[in-house]
């Protein structure tokens, strides 16, 4: 009798466990409990409507409605928004962001926001971009491993030696950077306006920052001399022109080739635009009748502009950011839910006020 009730209980505690260990592996299923058969219907659907586009098919948005659906749910009651760089994945932009676009147009939406938190699904440095403009804001990046290669590229030490080694020359800083080199410049520029704010300064020798292939690309159309530094995407920078060539003669000459300004410049002596990600979209906006696009550039990108302008062809060949890449649905509700201290941006008020100035000049 006793080994029969022994059975019954090692068999109860062993399945418990299981259920409870199953529960808290899967996320999702825990958080489908929460809502109706009809509201998640309604989710798929509208998920659907955008992501078929970029080949998600119903299950796909089924499986992730109810993590949407969560989050949507938490940014109103915390007063929260979600930004998201059009690098982001197409369940990110069209799922929970409430603003994608590029980093300029993202800082500036930072800065002028009504809310209590922003959530960035972008790098840490925009994040921190964030920050500065809207210190009284709380900043959270759902993954604190989105870095980037050109902001890791130079050190506000760096820039102190060149200021001793080129005493009066003016430092123009791509945005691309970390928040103390900010602190240090005269200046920031991001892909979206770097050729205007080079071209209308006074000065004919500047230094710019971190990105050499950009450096060099300024070196062809602005008249400046431009002392840079040796950085540079590792996205970008891996684009090869030979694919450039290989692409138009597979695909045919009709198509239009939009590369971004990190690309180097082999790569871009070949291609029809030369531009920020938000210049890609204007292009494509205002050119109706160019129907198929190679895009040099991060893959997110091609993503977002396929599901926004059906009628275009978007052929390959794009790069992956391993940084950008690395938020997701649920590193995003987690951040939201209950952030850990590290995920919140924290920047001394110094370094701040110090690098507000320099983005400030760049939106003046
Ligand atoms: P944009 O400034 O064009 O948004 O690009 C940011 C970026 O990280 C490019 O790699
Ligand atoms: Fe940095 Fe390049 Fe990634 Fe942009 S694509 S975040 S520049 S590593």
């Amino acid at each position: 009798m006793s080994i029969y009730y022994v059975l019954i209980i090692i068999f109860l505690v062993i399945s418990l466990s299981i259920r409870l260990n199953f529960r808290k592996a899967n996320l999702s299923w825990e958080i489908q409990m929460r809502f109706t058969t009809e509201e998640i219907e309604k989710e798929t659907e509208r998920l659907l409507e955008n992501m078929q586009h970029r080949g998600w098919d119903r299950t796909d948005c089924e499986i992730i409605a109810p993590l949407t659906l969560e989050i949507n749910k938490l940014k109103k009651e915390k007063n929260a928004v979600i930004l998201a760089h059009s690098y982001q994945t197409p369940d990110i932009v069209f799922g929970v962001a409430d603003y994608s676009g590029d980093s300029l147009g993202l800082s500036k939406i930072a800065a002028g926001v009504d809310a209590d938190i922003i959530v960035f699904a972008g790098v840490v440095f925009m994040a921190e971009t964030a920050k500065i403009l809207s210190p009284e804001k709380t900043v959270i990046v759902p993954s604190v491993d989105a870095g980037c290669s050109l902001a890791d590229g130079v050190t506000a030490e760096d820039v102190r030696e060149l200021r001793e080694k080129y005493p009066g020359v003016p430092i123009v800083l791509y945005v691309n950077s970390n928040a103390d080199v900010k602190a240090e410049v005269d200046v920031c520029v991001t892909s979206a306006n770097v050729e205007k704010i080079v071209s209308e300064m006074p000065e004919d020798r500047i230094i710019f920052l971190p990105d050499k292939n950009m450096a060099n690309y300024l070196r062809k159309v602005t008249d400046k001399e431009i002392i840079d530094w040796d950085a540079t995407c590792i996205v970008h920078d891996n684009i090869r022109p030979d694919s450039i060539t290989e692409f138009r003669h597979v695909f045919g000459e009709d198509v239009i080739v939009l590369a971004h300004s990190e690309c180097p410049p082999d790569v871009l002596d070949r291609v029809d635009m030369v531009g920020g990600t938000g210049d890609m979209i204007n292009f494509i906006k205002e050119h109706p009748d160019k129907k198929k696009y190679m895009l040099a550039t991060e893959c997110g990108l091609a993503d977002r502009l396929a599901i926004e302008f059906p009628d275009r062809e978007f052929l390959g060949s794009c790069v992956m950011c391993p940084y950008m890449k690395q938020n997701n649905l649920r590193n995003i509700l987690l951040a939201l839910q209950d952030p850990k201290p590290e995920q919140i941006i924290d920047l001394p008020p110094e370094i701040i006020q110090e690098a507000k100035k320099s983005l400030e000049k760049m939106v003046a």
